[in-house]
């Protein structure tokens, strides 16, 4: 038997030869990072049987109205753990999964019955988050929805349970379309300043939009369907959640911490749960809703205590369908799942040969991606394949999924060089900020792309981490990623290519895409189109206004994010 450690080394290596196989370069030296933090209590891993968030559908009414409440609440999170005070839309950690129709418009009320006092520390220095506004605000943001700017959620428009609201409020029910084909969506919190605490706290869901294209393809449905949502989490021992503040921090921020990383993986709420599965397919949703965490997933063979038993390759493949905006042209087989914070893999596991098997998941992405220095949260969860069939497996995973339509470049288009930075301290290069664009939140909008016109966004990453960067309102399509040079850059401000533009991976093109991974010394292009809902009525000279960002929360919350408009 081989020892866990070196089952990991092994598939470490091995995740090295995927991921960084192009060549992404480990550059220049790590940042600072935060000192490593653990739980104050151990817990037994794979314990507690997986939990299925509750379903809210979509009433089938043209036009109907969902109320969801945003409640504190308490739920145990692990079997020897005292329960866990949460935030969670309709009181539960995840929020219900609403299921939506494709070309069905829902109307979502989102309501605050929370307390006014926040769980965790807040750090005012941070833009948006004055000790002057009341500490628990709110706004919920469908993520990776085509919607206009009153219902995507923007950080402004935050409200309170007693009806106080920042200046870019809608009073109004937020109107989703559901325009676009069937995919794995999510909402969750989106406030200024202070959105990776209230997500933290348990303010995310899942968001699923069905349509006729997948109805007629099989796939396993019904039970055999199942979301899981990623995230990091720490706990003290009394069951409350430990959101860490920084430990000799730069005078400019004295509580912020660059990013979050938890010692125990929560699915749907659950730290390191087990699920036991029949002898057969079956689809998995799978977000990373953790703040700063990557996951990259391998499936071993393990004992029914999740004891891994050996690292060869015959535990079931990863059967990807569908990536952030919707079901790919094909399926992708692979080994490993490399997923940003906010990216979305629907795949298919075949359990039908692996009749009293057991499977571990287990992430070996370092944190910070890729420099590493925090701790791994190796293990995510435990599949048993421990029930007996109850009834013929009928499903399938044809070999043409959906039709994919390209973006195509049109003539005369712009291409915008977006700079991906950080701001560091003097003294011991302390990362105190991100940037995008080189420019701060408050700064005016530089990113104005006309309704319906066709842009490339270049990201050009000098920083030494991956960022999963995000644009509102869009699905892209990712080009391609080319490496530069990046202390030239700094000295010159050229970009100075250093080899060819590389394809995407397998699973990125050709694929609709919400949030891609920015990698250091890269630039990385995705095409984009800027067209609004299907049906939106609009008057001319109007300006709509969205955001872009980094995906790792801390990072969104400190001035990696901007505004940006869309000019009709
Ligand atoms: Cu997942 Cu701007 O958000
Ligand atoms: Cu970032």
């Amino acid at each position: 038997m081989v020892s866990r450690r070196r089952l990991l080394q092994r598939s470490l290596y091995t995740a090295a030869g995927v991921t960084l196989s192009k060549g992404v370069p480990l550059l220049g030296q790590a940042m600072a990072s935060p000192p490593q933090v653990r739980s104050s209590v151990k817990l037994t891993r794979f314990v507690d049987p997986l939990p299925i968030p509750p379903v809210i559908r979509s009433t089938g009414k043209p036009d109907g109205i969902i109320e969801i409440e945003m409640r504190q609440f308490k739920a145990k999170a692990h079997r020897d753990l005292p329960p866990t005070t949460l935030w969670g839309y309709n009181g539960s950690w995840p929020g219900p999964t609403i299921e939506a129709q494709s070309g069905q418009a829902l109307n979502v009320n989102w309501v605050s019955k929370l307390p006014d006092v926040h769980l965790l520390p807040i750090d005012h220095s941070i833009h948006g988050a004055d000790a002057s506004l009341p500490s628990v605000r709110n706004v919920a943001h469908l993520h990776g929805a085509c919607v206009l700017p009153d219902d995507d959620g923007y950080p402004e428009a935050w409200f309170t349970a007693n009806g106080e609201h920042g200046p870019k409020f809608n009073p109004r029910p937020s109107h989703y379309p559901n325009c676009q084909p069937s995919t794995t969506l999510w909402y969750h919190d989106h406030c200024l300043g202070i959105t990776r605490l209230n997500v933290y706290a348990g303010l995310a869901g899942f968001y699923l939009i069905r349509d006729e294209t997948e109805a007629a393809l099989n796939l396993p449905q019904g039970e055999f369907e199942i979301p899981l949502m990623l995230q990091d989490r720490l706990f003290h021992h009394d069951g409350s959640l430990y959101y860490p503040r920084v430990v000799n921090g730069p005078k400019e921020h004295s509580i912020w911490i660059q990013e979050l990383f938890g010692d125990m993986n929560c699915v749907n709420g659950k730290v390191t749960p087990f699920l036991e599965v029949e002898p057969r397919r079956y689809r998995f949703r799978i977000l990373n809703a953790s703040n700063s965490r990557f996951y990259h997933l391998r499936l071993f063979n393990s004992d029914a205590t999740g004891k891994l038993e050996d690292d060869s390759f015959d535990a079931p493949a990863f059967h990807q369908i569908g990536t952030d905006g919707g079901l790919l042209p094909a399926p992708v087989e692979l080994h490993y799942l490399l997923i940003a914070p906010a990216e979305r893999f629907d795949v298919v596991l075949d359990f039908s040969e692996c009749g009293g098997k057991s499977f571990s998941l287990i992430n070996d992405a370092p944190a910070p991606y890729t420099m590493g220095g925090q701790y791994l949260a190796e293990d995510v969860m435990l599949f048993k394949v421990s029930r007996p069939l109850s009834g013929k497996d009928t499903s399938s995973v044809p070999i043409t999924l959906a039709p994919f339509v390209p973006i195509e470049p049109t003539f005369g288009m712009r291409e915008r060089m977006l700079l991906v930075s950080e701001k560091e301290r003097q003294s011991d290069g302390y990362v105190i900020t991100g940037l995008l664009g080189n420019a701060h939140w408050h700064e005016p909008i530089t990113e104005d792309p006309k309704v319906g016109s066709t842009e490339i966004w270049s990201f050009v990453n000098i920083t030494s981490d991956v960022h999963p960067l995000h644009v509102h309102l869009v699905q892209f399509q990712i080009l391609n990623r080319q490496a530069f040079d990046v202390p030239t850059y700094q000295q010159t401000g050229k970009i100075v290519f250093t080899g060819r533009p590389m394809a995407p991976e397998s699973n990125e093109r050709p694929a609709r895409k919400d949030t891609i991974k920015s990698y250091p010394g890269y630039v990385t292009r995705v095409i984009q189109r800027f067209d609004l809902p299907a049906g939106a009525t609009i008057t001319p000279g109007q300006e709509l206004l969205y955001v872009w960002h980094c995906h790792i929360l801390e990072h969104e919350d400190n001035e990696m994010m901007r505004p940006y408009k869309v000019i009709t």
